[in-house]
């Protein structure tokens, strides 16, 4: 387990930028144990340093740290355990890889002043390339090395001292698409089955939803939501991370009405009267309310619908084929809205259509 507690930690005067930089303002997070929790967010808002801190490369203003029930930064307590008392494997976007030193050697580095016998070591290495599939290239040279094998080499070097928890920062970002995808999977993969803890950084949403137990969305230095992934992406609560996460269409709207958690509720919005289902925690607002529709919950069709709430007619503006769907621009009076439509249906530009959504999928959000 990692546990954060009002955590802050702020830069002071950096060239070419004025005063005081809070990169990380007051961050509590709990990270529990075997599972993979994500930081995602845009770049600048404080992941890196966030894991720096536990990492103990950086040093607290404030708050406290715990990796495994054990106190490595307090504060209040004046404790600041090192760096290398901490139990932790680090992967970094740049792999950080020694170029005059064999697979093996790179690895070995890791245990140097471990007071290992060289017997012990040598186990160790060995068991941790198996883990990252690199047993058979021990011994070639680094820099013969493609980008995912270097990056297994990193993982591995991460994974020799046996530590109690992992962090890992956007450590696929250098490789190209397809590899991201295998690479993903084969961390995932490893992270259950060693069963260790695991706190990942990345500014990719798809990542974030495809490796995380939890994703923590964070924006200015602080956490503004965190969740299981289709949470985040199915319910999200504010409208930056409505619109950090996948693609989405925001409505401004005036309540017509107050109803309770799991009513359907109705407002005033540039497309007419829309119905939208109050969220469980029965969150309302009374002076506006945006609702957040995703483009996939857009249901377009040639024909007039039987009902006529939330049924609107529009007008196709722009097209594009991206395979697995259509991505279309639709006008509807003013507002103009995005839709994800079966690949196989065939409109075009300027066809009128119909708009229906199911008020389930009106998603209303909290202001920032
Ligand atoms: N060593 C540093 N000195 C001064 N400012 C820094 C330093 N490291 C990071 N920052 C600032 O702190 C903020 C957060 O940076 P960082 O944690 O690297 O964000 P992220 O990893 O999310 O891109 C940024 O505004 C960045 O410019
Ligand atoms: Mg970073």
């Amino acid at each position: 387990m990692i546990s954060l507690t009002d955590l802050v930690k702020s830069f002071y005067g950096r060239t070419g930028q004025r005063g005081t930089v809070r990169a990380v303002d007051n961050i509590s997070l709990v990270v529990p144990g075997g599972s993979l929790v994500t930081l995602l967010g845009p770049s600048g808002c404080g992941k890196t340093t966030t894991l720096r801190c536990i990492a103990g490369l950086e040093r607290p203003d404030g708050g406290e740290i715990s990796i495994g029930g054990q106190t490595v930064f307090s504060s209040r307590r004046s404790m600041n355990v090192p760096p290398h008392k901490r139990r932790i494997g680090m992967v970094f976007q740049s792999y950080a890889i020694w170029p005059h030193m064999t697979v093996y050697e790179n690895v070995a580095y890791a245990l140097e002043g471990s007071k290992l016998s060289s017997r012990e070591s040598k186990e160790k290495v060995g068991k941790a390339l198996a883990l990252v599939g690199l047993s058979k290239l021990e011994s070639q040279p680094a820099p013969h090395l493609s980008g995912g094998e270097q990056q297994r080499v990193a993982v591995a070097r991460a994974l020799v001292s046996e530590p109690d928890v992992l962090l890992f920062d956007e450590p696929l970002s250098n490789l190209d698409a397809k590899l991201r995808e295998t690479m993903r999977r084969e961390l995932r993969r490893l992270q259950k089955s060693l069963g260790i803890t695991a706190l990942y950084v990345t500014h990719d949403q798809t990542e974030a939803l495809a490796i995380s137990d939890l994703i923590a969305v964070m924006n200015n230095g602080k956490i503004v939501e965190i969740g299981e992934p289709s949470d985040v992406y199915n319910r999200p609560r504010s409208k930056f991370v409505a619109e950090f996460i996948g693609q989405t269409n925001i409505l401004v709207g005036r309540p017509l009405n107050s109803r309770g958690p799991g009513e359907f509720a109705s407002a005033e919005t540039a497309l007419g009267v829309i119905f939208y289902r109050v969220p469980d925690d029965g969150r309302v607002s009374v002076q506006e309310v945006l609702l957040c529709i995703r483009p996939e919950d857009l249901e377009i069709s040639v024909a007039r619908p039987e009902q006529e709430e939330n049924a609107w007619r529009g007008k196709i503006i722009a097209m594009s084929f991206l395979g697995p769907y259509q991505d279309c621009e639709l006008e509807a009076g003013e507002t103009v809205l995005r839709a994800h439509i079966r690949r196989e249906m065939s409109i075009k530009v300027g066809d009128e259509v119909c708009i229906k959504v199911d008020p389930s999928r009106c998603i209303p959000l909290v202001s920032d």
